[in-house]
């Protein structure tokens, strides 16, 4: 009995079996003709492995278009640099404010990266808030946008209590195309997904946030990073191998790490960028036609932004549940489903979200839910319409996956194939909300990405914590080389008050050194010159013009009356190092035997020309042609020469030689002869100014303050100032910084020319060294690596600043220059270099500049007068050929010196021309007397 029922039993069971078995066949049966009815109808969205590869390669192509400068604009893939150069390595330390603007959710969040105390690994800790993002508001005026989004943060730093007091460093995950030349700067190209705010396109989002900062709270906006990068990072934080970030959200995006040297948009070829290709443009110049289909085309025209974006409009969230409702409004209306029955909530826009897609794609209860969603729009489905519109949300979010796993294809190929790599080990970061909530998604994007590039060991690692944590590993990195460079860079900068007092310390200085038996550190020396030119001024005069860059021996032919005219014929000649600072004797023997080569070159050997001697060191004088030389400057340092009368020494050396003899009749310092030059043309010009290798002025002053002459009857007298001494005696010892230091103990004359070591081209180049060696050996520049390049003084001449601080340089062209020099520089070097040299030389010219102002208000007090109207004469290779010194020098001016209003006259031919003219002038008055 018992066996028989067994039996029974089994009979029974097998029958059981046998019937749902039956049941299922049928069911599978009858859902898999509807999936091919279904299927048929949308076969152009059904995209095999092969037309996945054509795709792929199609987007390969586009990438390298989008990386070349010549292509870059007819690219859809923009390929936009980051710069964000590396993945998390550990380092990123401090507190984080971070603002997330751009998916789903508008987030601000604070964001805390700890080392703990005895473990490797850091802590990150984060609070977030969500804010509402009124629809008007993405499409309203982009001001009101950015309004809001201030508001937003001062809610969450009031709500999480966090001081207001504090300066806030902040991250800006902005997930819109934006063009960066820094990581702090982003100009929005164009908007995408349901974006449209008015007025802020082609703007700085970095600087439009600033703006909207509210006055009440301190936040340093420091980093702008796309979601794709922030994505990667976050990753990056625990998957050192994580390169790509990838978003498959409202929108849908890709970034990588790219080799630097095929980022032609940005200068360098060592190390990667990670760059954010805006993949969703992708098929904007119609690359992918022939993968549209009608509803792909209903979709965009319907968008806010037709002819945009075509990829994403495939692909992303904001998409996928409209082309899904297209698509059976389209069936229903042939008949195909719900027996031809529309309802009008199947013809509303947006009836049907992603999220209905996932919720009808669900494993066990997509067909309930499939039914639910077509009740709630009204519709009557029966069990084949729903097997049917489900199967309509699987094509639909199958060609996303697919087209997604075809544009990474392209990536990873394209980053095995830079690394040359047979296989390629790497990490993809995603977020979005398509991929993390969409049941099948994930799973099917691996699989065809894996199918597709089987030599790329991929991982894909889900960003649970959003883009914002991968934001504040940028924005400390940023901090970090910000806060030292800074931290370097602010010793050299001054206030408006600083300038000032400056300003007055060299006016004292100017006081003190015109008082008798003074031992002021600026000398104040008279020059013996008591007028500018006249026109009257005519002869042939020989020249020499010892001091500055070059050493010239030159004729000048001076002409008066109605043609009046100057004409030179000069020649340079070197003064190697070891005559600069060897003895006097062959210091002035050698100055003799370039006169003997040119007498020779001009064939005048035998007239006994009056000589006008340009000598560009400080001299004290008794007369014109009397000049003791009282120190040494600049590079010079020939022994027993100080003390001495140079004019003897010169003439000793010309009887040594006994070839040919001249007339010395004057000593002139190069900023009177550069002042004599110009006054040439400009009878308004009182004063010369020497920004060359030295720093020298000298004026016109009224003979009653100079107490060291009794020259009663004459009216003014030119003063060499001698300003460089300034300092000498601790006065600037304020703003003097550890790099001036440095120049100055290396220095032929330490202690000595403090101001002169601040402003001059001998010594700017040195103090940019003294910054770079610093900076370099803090870890911050060249690698770390401090070459001998690097140690070698005077390397920095003064034209190679010149030419890397000029504007119409790119940085390339600075690495080369660089390079030139033997420092080996990345883009990133090459900024801070630059940075570096124009702090320094803004300083030197607001220097200049602050003493100029004493200069020129003592002049205009010396007459009485309210506003005095002067020009200066100016000569030297830093005022020259500096791109920046001289404007910076003349803002100066007027802003401490609003009196007066002071013209520029550049001399063009030397203090030569000067020199001549003097000469002339004592010439006869020797003659006369
Ligand atoms: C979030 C990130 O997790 O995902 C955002 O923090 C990103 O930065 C977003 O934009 C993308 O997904 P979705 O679906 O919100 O657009
Ligand atoms: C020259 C003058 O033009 O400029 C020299 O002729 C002067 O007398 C020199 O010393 C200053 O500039 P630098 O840059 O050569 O020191
Ligand atoms: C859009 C944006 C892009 C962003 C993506 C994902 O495609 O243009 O910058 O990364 O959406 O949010
Ligand atoms: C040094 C000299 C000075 C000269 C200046 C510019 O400062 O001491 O005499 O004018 O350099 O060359």
């Amino acid at each position: 009995m018992i066996r028989r029922g067994v039996e029974e039993g089994n009979i029974l069971t097998h029958s059981a079996d046998s019937a749902s078995f039956c049941l299922s066949l049928l069911l599978l049966l009858f859902f898999l003709s509807v999936s091919l009815f279904v299927d048929r109808f949308l076969y152009a969205m059904r995209l095999h492995d092969d037309q996945l590869r054509d795709i792929s390669a199609r987007f390969q192509a586009e990438m390298k278009k989008g990386l070349s400068a010549e292509s870059n604009a007819a690219a859809t893939l923009k390929m936009l640099p980051t710069h964000v150069c590396s993945t998390p390595d550990g380092s990123e330390n401090g507190e984080f404010l971070a603002v997330d603007l751009g998916g789903s959710k508008f987030k601000v969040l604070q964001v805390k990266v700890r080392k703990e105390a005895g473990r490797v690994r850091r802590s990150v800790e984060m609070q977030e808030q969500t804010y509402p993002l009124p629809k008007e508001l993405l499409i309203g005026r982009g001001v009101e946008l950015f309004d809001h989004v201030s508001e937003c943060l001062k809610d969450f730093l009031l709500q999480k209590k966090i001081s207001l007091e504090k300066k806030h460093p902040l991250g800006f995950t902005f997930s819109f195309p934006c063009q960066q030349t820094a990581l702090n700067q982003g100009l929005l190209l164009n908007w995408s997904k349901n974006y449209w705010a008015r007025g802020l396109q082609g703007k700085d989002m970095v600087n439009t946030l600033r703006q909207a900062i509210s006055r009440g709270m301190d936040v340093d906006v420091l980093a702008l990073v796309n979601d794709t990068v922030g994505t990667m990072m976050t990753c990056g934080f625990d998957d050192q191998h994580c390169e790509v970030g990838l978003i498959i959200g409202t929108g849908t995006n890709a970034c990588y790490m790219e080799e630097l040297r095929h980022i032609d948009l940005v200068e360098g070829d060592e190390g990667r960028m990670c760059v954010n290709t805006e993949w969703g443009a992708f098929g904007d110049d119609g690359a992918l036609d022939d993968y549209l289909t009608e509803f792909d085309r209903d979709i965009d025209a319907a968008s806010i932004n037709p002819g945009k974006q075509c990829l994403e409009k495939m692909v992303s969230g904001l998409y996928l549940g409209e082309l899904v409702r297209l698509v059976v409004l389209k069936m229903t209306k042939l008949g195909l489903l719900f027996d031809g029955r529309v309802t009008d909530a199947l013809r509303t826009k947006g009836k049907i979200t992603t999220a209905h897609v996932a919720a009808m794609e669900q494993y066990k209860d997509g067909l309930k839910n499939t039914r639910d969603i077509l009740l709630d729009l009204s519709l009557n489905p029966s069990p084949d319409d729903c097997i049917a519109v489900q199967h309509v949300c699987t094509v639909v979010s199958f060609r996303s996956s697919n087209l997604v796993a075809a544009g990474l294809a392209a990536i990873l190929t394209r980053i095995r194939q830079n690394r040359k790599l047979k296989t390629l080990r790497i990490t993809v970061g995603v977020d979005g909300t398509v991929y993390k909530t969409h049941p099948q998604y994930a799973k099917r994007l691996h699989k065809v990405v894996r199918r597709l590039v089987p030599d790329c060991h991929v991982r894909f690692v889900l960003s649970e914590s959003g883009s914002s944590k991968g934001a504040a590993m940028v924005t400390a990195v940023a901090q970090r080389v910000t806060a030292r460079r800074h931290q370097s860079l602010s010793s050299f900068r001054l206030s408006r008050d600083q300038l000032r007092s400056v300003k007055a310390r060299m006016r004292a200085g100017l006081e003190a050194g015109l008082k008798s038996n003074s031992h002021s550190p600026v000398k104040m020396l008279p020059s013996y010159v008591f007028r500018t030119p006249d026109g009257t001024e005519c002869g042939k005069y020989l020249a020499l013009d010892l001091g500055g860059t070059n050493f010239r021996v030159l004729l000048v032919k001076i002409r008066s009356g109605l043609r009046r005219s100057v004409r030179l014929y000069n020649k340079l000649y070197p003064i190697p190092l070891e005559i600069m600072q060897g003895t006097g004797e062959e210091l002035f023997d050698h100055i003799v035997h370039c006169i003997s080569d040119f007498l020779d070159y001009v064939g005048m050997k035998k007239a006994r020309l009056p000589l006008g001697f340009t000598f560009s060191f400080p001299c004290l004088q008794a007369a014109i042609n009397v000049g003791t030389l009282v120190s040494w400057t600049k590079g010079f340092k020939a022994t027993d020469c100080e003390g001495n009368d140079v004019v003897d020494m010169l003439r000793e050396a010309i009887k040594r030689r006994n070839e040919f003899d001249v007339d010395i009749v004057a000593i002139v310092n190069d900023t009177v002869g550069t002042m004599m030059s110009c006054a040439y043309e400009d009878p308004q010009c009182e004063i010369g100014l020497i920004a060359g290798t030295g720093s020298n002025v000298c004026y016109m002053e009224e003979l009653r303050n100079i107490e060291k002459n009794g020259l009663g009857e004459m009216q003014r007298m030119c003063i060499n100032t001698e300003w460089g001494g300034l300092g000498e005696d601790g006065c600037l010892d304020d703003i003097i910084t550890e790099y001036d230091n440095a120049v100055d103990r290396e220095s032929i004359n330490h202690g000595r020319q403090r101001f002169e070591k601040l402003t001059s081209g001998l010594y700017l180049g040195e103090v940019v060294r003294q910054v770079l060696l610093d900076l370099t050996r803090r870890g911050l520049l060249f690698k770390g690596r401090v070459t001998e390049a690097l140690k070698t003084p005077g390397i920095f001449e003064t034209k190679y600043l010149s030419q890397i601080e000029s504007d119409r340089l790119a940085l390339l062209q600075v690495r080369s220059i660089l390079q030139h020099l033997g420092l080996d520089s990345t883009c990133d070097d090459s900024i801070i270099v630059k940075e570096v040299c124009g702090a320094v030389s803004r300083r030197a010219a607001q220097l200049c500049g602050a003493g100029m102002a004493a200069v020129v208000d003592k002049i205009r007090e010396n007459r009485g007068l309210d506003q005095l109207n002067i020009t200066v004469g100016v000569d030297g290779t830093l005022y020259k050929l500096h791109p920046h010194f001289s404007t910076v020098l003349q803002e100066t001016v007027v802003a401490l010196a609003p009196q007066c209003y002071v013209t520029y006259l550049l001399s063009e031919e030397g203090s030569g021309r000067g020199a001549a003219l003097i000469t002339a002038v004592a010439r006869r008055d020797q003659v006369e007397m």
